[in-house]
């Protein structure tokens, strides 16, 4: 079916419009808040005036950029849950507007579905079920995807999200907001080795996962190695690689347990530490030694963006499986932190 959809994403601190053309994406375009970054954390006050500003001129440039104009659309998808109530309303209320001045369907989508089905964006031809393990700022889960619209959880974390323990981690490290990339930046030059840091909830009788216990370790060894001065140098790579060895082993021995637990021979890792350099590596690897597919999305597909909410809505879209323009925003749990800024959980 000949068809074009708009999507919007706003659940969190990007502002994302994309254009899905016949199932592609024919555009994307992500604002991303810089102004967190000063806070440790996304302040949602901020974040829901800054998605105000920027909604508009993000969707004009996404439907500019695939060559398109309202009057062509057949439909506007958009992200209703979970996420930050103010960032999540302003595009559902954008969506809304654009559905109901334009005569044409509505579509709700699911932040983690979409996550989940961002593997579609860079492997069309993913053959379902396969396994997902979903790591960002606020997520942390292992899932069975079976179909586009079958979605089996099968763990998440009990505390902090991996991506919540990267950038933990990284703070006390005086590096900055986000710190993930700085951690992996830095852990390149360091000894994976050089310390031993606990892996959290290794039993092989959940698929839960835990990383406050790591994050206090860590906290103890600056306090008795380091008392004076944050660390500096080859010391801070060493931490930074084996604090990240850490993480990223448990994800990785996690995901493949999960893979033969219940049969699945496709596994794929999403959402924004997908992009760490090392669990990429490693994933790769205990896929290859264990003959499993491993679906690779792009860093640009990983972090929050709305190409992903078009795919989801796509397949609602050919589904007929649309919103009432009465749908709301929801925003599902989300915990303060002694910071007052906020983590969301899927
Ligand atoms: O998906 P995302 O963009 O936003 C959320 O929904 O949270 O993920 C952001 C998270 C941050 O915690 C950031 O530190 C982490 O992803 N991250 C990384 C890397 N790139 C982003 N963590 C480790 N290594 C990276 N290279
Ligand atoms: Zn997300």
């Amino acid at each position: 079916m000949p068809a074009t959809l708009l999507a919007i994403e706003s659940s969190c601190d990007e502002t994302s419009a994309a254009v899905i053309r016949d199932g592609a994406v024919a555009s994307l375009v992500i604002a991303s808040q810089k102004e967190h970054s000063a806070w440790g954390g996304v302040m949602p006050e901020l974040a829901s005036r800054s998605h105000v500003r920027a909604i508009a001129p993000t969707i004009t440039e996404a439907l500019s950029n695939a060559g398109t104009t309202p009057a062509e659309l057949s439909a506007v998808a958009v992200t209703t849950q979970p996420g930050l109530i103010g960032s999540l309303l302003v595009g559902v209320n954008a969506a809304k507007g654009m559905a109901a001045a334009l005569g044409i369907p509505l579509i709700g989508v699911h932040h983690i579905e979409a996550h989940l089905l961002s593997v579609l964006i860079d492997t069309p031809q993913a053959e379902f079920p396969w396994l997902s393990l979903v790591v960002s700022g606020g997520h942390t889960l292992l899932y069975v995807v079976r179909a586009a619209d079958d979605f089996q959880l099968l763990g998440s974390t009990r505390d902090d999200a991996a991506g919540e323990a990267f950038d933990k981690g990284a703070k006390m490290l005086g590096l900055g907001y986000p710190g993930g990339p700085l951690v992996d930046q830095h852990a390149r030059n360091g000894n994976r080795t050089a310390h031993t840091f606990p892996r959290g909830l290794l039993s092989p009788t959940t698929h839960d996962f835990s990383f406050s216990g790591l994050k206090t370790a860590l906290r103890y060894f600056l306090r008795d190695r380091f008392p004076d001065q944050i660390p500096t140098g080859q010391d801070l790579a060493d931490i930074c690689a084996s604090y990240q060895e850490a993480i990223v082993e448990t994800l990785v021995e996690k995901t493949i347990r999960a893979a033969a637990a219940h049969g699945l021979r496709r596994v794929s890792v999403v959402g924004g530490v997908s992009a760490n350099s090392r669990l990429k590596q490693r994933m790769e690897q205990e896929c290859n030694k264990h003959g499993l597919a491993n679906y690779i999305i792009k860093p640009i597909h990983g972090t929050d963006n709305a190409a992903m909410i078009g795919i989801a809505g796509w397949h609602k879209f050919l589904a007929g499986n649309f919103s009432p323009l009465s749908v709301t925003a929801r925003a599902s749990t989300i915990r303060a932190d002694r910071h007052g800024t906020v983590r969301v959980k899927g």
